[in-house]
């Protein structure tokens, strides 16, 4: 069994290695050239816990290779598994299928006897038959089928999401392209993994239902923060005493400063394109785009209101800018709309991250970036912590408060406790929970 992935992004390049240690010769390919060089050498271009390790031991065992060359690539694969970006349009918020469809067309012209062409990327509904099209279009002759199979891991988390999913979704009529998806996902389907089996068009919506059904619990439970906070109850609390309900779920219900990241802002946003185009358009969705989009933007009027009404000729320190601890990845991270509006408001921003400066430096302008938390506080204003990372949750409040001058936190993960934060002397404003003056 040979894999082909075309586009070694996050989903590429982590599903590549973990196919590859269940044992498949898998080949990734991408068309950036600068990506497979650093691959090559060994070097991750992009940064997620364990990748590294997975990708040499299966690079040393032979199974994982990187190559810009798709056409001989795909020539020998049984499995071409698309996995290239699907961003939103720009203008409409469709998402932008141009790269599914180029690469379809490369494969298609470089197919050699039976292949299976797998959707990874999260496309949507009907996607898997224009595939097909294309395919039949530029070769008559191929002898083939297109399988939806989308990808559920979490960046952060990806390799154990990948190898211990709660489920894997794979859609196609085709009992010859089941054949090779079940020898594909082999180690999963011996360990009793639930794997499902649907038409195409429901293996695509299933994606697109999955994530914006998490956008829309994240969004709720923001919403009911913002509630508590008028109420005077403690949304955490809230949080808890309805996750416990089996029939809720305690996941996905932290309160924060809006979802980002690659997938639920453009997933959502094509989803409720989708359906307004379909003539069944999606309320609910189309009010959880509206109400992230407001709150991001709303979170540095948290900071203004911390610093007295103004952060005008004030500096205000930074920690955690990736849209989520454990990755690199800074796409639609709220950090962009908080960083974005204390600048509008006249601060100057300093700022520090553990892993994803490189990128938000070539996103945002006019910010001191930090080598350490600490380097962010001299004379800060207002501390503000936007992204969880774990070096973030034991700071040394003492040192913090000798650095600030004037110890103002707001901490938009609700990682510290508002009555220690008090009792060190710090004036902490949370979300969702009484925030106190200091003591
Ligand atoms: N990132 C996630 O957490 C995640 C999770 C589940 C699903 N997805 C979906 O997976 C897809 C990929 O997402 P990503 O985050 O990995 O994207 P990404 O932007 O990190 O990677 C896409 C890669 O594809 C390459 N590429 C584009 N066209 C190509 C072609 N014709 N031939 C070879 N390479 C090509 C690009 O150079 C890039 O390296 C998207 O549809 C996304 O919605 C992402």
């Amino acid at each position: 069994m040979r894999v082909a992935m075309i586009g070694t992004g996050y989903v590429g390049l982590i599903s590549g290695a973990c196919f590859s240690e269940f044992g498949i010769d898998v080949t990734c390919v991408d068309k950036d050239k600068v990506k497979i060089k650093r691959l090559q050498a060994g070097e991750m271009p992009i940064y997620e816990p364990g990748l590294e390790d997975l990708v040499s031991t299966n690079v040393v065992a032979g199974r994982l290779s990187f190559t810009t060359d798709l056409k001989a690539t795909v020539a020998a694969a049984d499995a071409v598994f698309i996995a290239v970006g699907t961003p939103n349009r720009r203008g409409d918020g469709h998402a932008d299928l141009s790269y599914v469809y180029a690469a379809a067309e490369e494969i298609a012209d470089a197919m050699n006897g039976y292949t299976v062409v797998v959707t990874k990327s999260t496309v949507p509904v009907g996607t898997g038959r224009e595939v097909e099209k294309i395919i039949r279009c530029v070769r008559p002759d191929a002898h083939y089928d297109v399988v939806s199979n989308p990808e559920f891991l979490r960046e952060g988390s990806a390799i154990e999401d990948f190898m211990r999913p709660d489920r894997v979704v794979i859609g196609t009529k085709s009992q010859r392209a089941k054949d090779v998806m079940r020898h594909v996902y082999r180690p999963l389907y011996l360990n009793e993994t639930p794997i499902l089996f649907t038409s195409r068009q429901t293996a695509e919506m299933i994606k697109y239902a999955a994530n914006t059904f998490l956008a829309t619990k994240i969004t709720f439970i923001n919403e009911i923060a913002d509630l508590c906070e008028v109420l005077e109850a403690d949304s955490q609390d809230v949080a808890k005493g309805i996750g416990l309900d089996g029939r809720i779920g305690s996941k996905f219900l932290h309160v924060g400063p809006g979802y980002g990241g690659s997938c639920f802002p453009k997933d959502t946003l094509a989803l409720v394109r989708t359906a307004q185009q379909s003539g069944q358009p999606l309320k609910i969705v189309e009010t959880v785009v509206d109400v992230n989009d407001a709150r991001k933007k709303a979170m540095a009027e948290r900071v203004i209101v911390a610093c007295d009404g103004s952060v005008n000729g004030k500096t205000i320190a930074i920690l955690g800018l990736t849209f989520k601890p454990n990755t690199d990845d800074m796409r639609e991270a709220p950090s962009l709309d908080v960083i974005a509006g204390l600048q509008r408001g006249g601060a100057t921003v300093r700022a520090y991250d553990p892993e994803g400066m490189a990128e938000a430096k070539q996103m945002m302008e006019g910010v001191e970036w930090c080598k350490s938390a600490y380097e962010t506080m001299p004379d800060a204003a207002a501390l503000v912590i936007i992204t969880e990372w774990n070096e973030f949750r034991a700071l040394d409040l003492h040192r913090v408060k000798q650095l600030m001058g004037q110890p103002v936190m707001v901490d938009l993960r609700n990682i510290y406790n508002p009555d220690e934060m008090a009792a060190a002397g710090f004036r902490y404003s949370c979300i969702g929970r009484a925030s106190l003056p200091p003591s």
